[in-house]
């Protein structure tokens, strides 16, 4: 029924209220505070898991706003440090500079992997969109020169991707691997869902040969299959690898790899910036957004 269906939902998203937006986001982010934060940490640390933090906000024009996620990022890592709690943080690059000036970014960063070094904590920049691309792998590889405990994103979906990991190999960085989430070109991007799964286990494959410790970020289970896989034939221990999965998406799986015995960390988003990251994930889950619009339209519940 509702491929067509799910495209008007879609599309009709920016007409939804906030507030409805709000309620039935609010899965993917622990909340507005870094207190709702920690509490979600805590709640995953008692099921075996660990998280990486997320500052919500992005696309950042203003230097003001850049200073203020700085400084919220230092009191992420200084509360998660104190209390010896099991997580690292992921930077967006553009909340922090990268859409204005480059060497900005880098000063924001390196102030925030200072305050990281303090606990031994692990910084991880996120991939964006394909402008960002080629400068957050600078801005990573600049970074990790000077800051070892540092990693970054790589994205299944380009076609560039599996010469952009020799650059990271040769370092040995520490590397999440996911589909990608961004609208890009075909010019850039792969497009047919096989396709991907393929070139994430190639991927997968050559940074796990090439001694690169990976996120395997994914709640595909034909991606989780075919890590599994690659990790049995290369004889890995749990020491080398781990999963990662979203706030919010499929708590079984979550469940499933951790009873399995492999290490698991969740992405935990918090902030007032909620809005552009709730949006990207109820895009990518046409379900949920359909009760947002039969809510809207005053249709009651779906009946699948
Ligand atoms: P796929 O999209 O095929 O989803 C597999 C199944 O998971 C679906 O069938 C559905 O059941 C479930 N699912 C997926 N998304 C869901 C949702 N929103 N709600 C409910 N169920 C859902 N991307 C990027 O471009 N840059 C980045 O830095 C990151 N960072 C990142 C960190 C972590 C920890 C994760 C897990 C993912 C990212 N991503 C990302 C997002 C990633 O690129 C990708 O878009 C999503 O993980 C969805 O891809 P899957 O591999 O899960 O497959």
């Amino acid at each position: 029924m509702s491929s067509i269906f799910d495209q008007l939902v879609v599309s009709s998203l920016p007409l939804v209220p906030r507030a409805l937006v709000k309620k039935f986001a609010s899965r993917y982010v622990a909340g507005d505070t870094l207190e709702a934060a920690l509490n979600t940490i805590r709640q995953l640390q008692s099921e075996g898991a660990m998280a990486t933090l997320d500052v919500l906000g992005e696309s950042v024009t203003h230097k003001d706003q850049t200073v203020a996620t700085r400084n919220e990022y230092i009191r992420a890592i200084n509360a998660i440090g104190t209390a010896g709690l099991p997580a690292n943080i992921s930077i967006k690059p553009t909340a922090v500079g990268l859409a204005i000036d480059s060497s900005l970014a880098l000063d924001n960063c390196k102030q925030i992997c200072e305050e990281a070094r303090k606990y031994d904590m692990f910084v991880r920049l996120d991939m964006e969109d394909t402008p960002f691309t080629e400068a957050t792998l600078k801005l990573v590889l600049d970074l990790n020169r000077e800051y070892p405990k540092t990693g970054v994103v790589i994205q299944a979906y380009l076609r560039r991707s599996m010469t952009d990991i020799d650059r990271l190999i040769a370092v040995k960085m520490n590397v999440r691997l996911c589909k990608g989430i961004y609208i890009e070109p075909r010019t850039l991007a792969y497009k047919d869902r096989q396709v991907v799964i393929e070139n994430y286990a190639a991927l997968a494959e050559k940074l796990l040969a090439g001694g690169c410790y990976v996120g395997l970020a994914t709640h595909d289970e034909a991606c989780v299959q075919k890590s599994l896989a690659i990790i049995a034939r290369l004889g890995l221990k749990t020491s080398q690898y781990e999963f990662q999965m979203l706030l919010g998406v499929d708590p079984l799986l979550r469940q499933i790899l951790l009873a399995a015995g492999h290490r698991l960390r969740v992405y935990v988003p918090y902030g007032k910036d909620w809005y552009a990251y709730s949006t990207r994930r109820l895009k990518e889950n046409p379900s949920i957004a359909r009760h947002v619009l039969r809510n809207i339209l005053g249709l009651g519940p779906a009946t699948s």
